[in-house]
């Protein structure tokens, strides 16, 4: 996910007017990483007060969630699926691979399950689901992506 704008309430106002049903925080939160690429430190008093809940609430729901960022993302991301399945066919090795090909040019997580158990290791390099992951088509992917490997 890219981020498409800097932080400026204008905007996080303009993401958030388009929020509707139950749930609002959690969603609202969604919405705005989606814009900014990340929830930036300015937006938890902002959604307290634009949802009527302490900053506490919102913080609580920032933090409890690990899909939503507190900071930039690096350039280049990579997640390797920890679920049964895909550890059962060689992930924790494919992890291990995939913090040496990836260096300190971007982040590795550990996700668990991308719905593609059958074809597993499952990877993503940037979003881009790779299914019987390998370190090569892992370094392949990353060179698309930009990244030394
Ligand atoms: S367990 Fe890895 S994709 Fe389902």
């Amino acid at each position: 996910m890219t981020p498409t704008h800097g932080w400026s309430p204008e905007r996080a106002r303009d993401v958030l007017d388009q929020i509707t049903g139950p749930g609002p925080v959690l969603m609202a939160l969604q919405a705005l990483q989606e814009e900014f690429g990340y929830v930036p430190a300015e937006a938890v008093p902002f959604v307290a007060e634009v949802y009527n809940v302490s900053r506490a609430d919102v913080y609580g729901v920032l933090t409890f969630y690990r899909d939503l960022r507190q900071t930039p993302p690096p350039a280049i991301q990579v997640e390797v699926c920890m679920g049964e399945a895909c550890q059962s066919v060689g992930s924790r090795d494919l992890r291990r691979a995939a913090h040496e090909v990836i260096g300190d040019d971007g982040e590795v997580r550990d996700v668990f399950c991308v719905g593609n158990c059958a074809l597993g290791p499952a990877a993503t390099v940037n979003g881009r689901l790779i299914g019987r992951a390998t370190r090569d088509a892992l370094a392949s992917c990353l060179d698309g992506e930009g990244a030394s490997s």
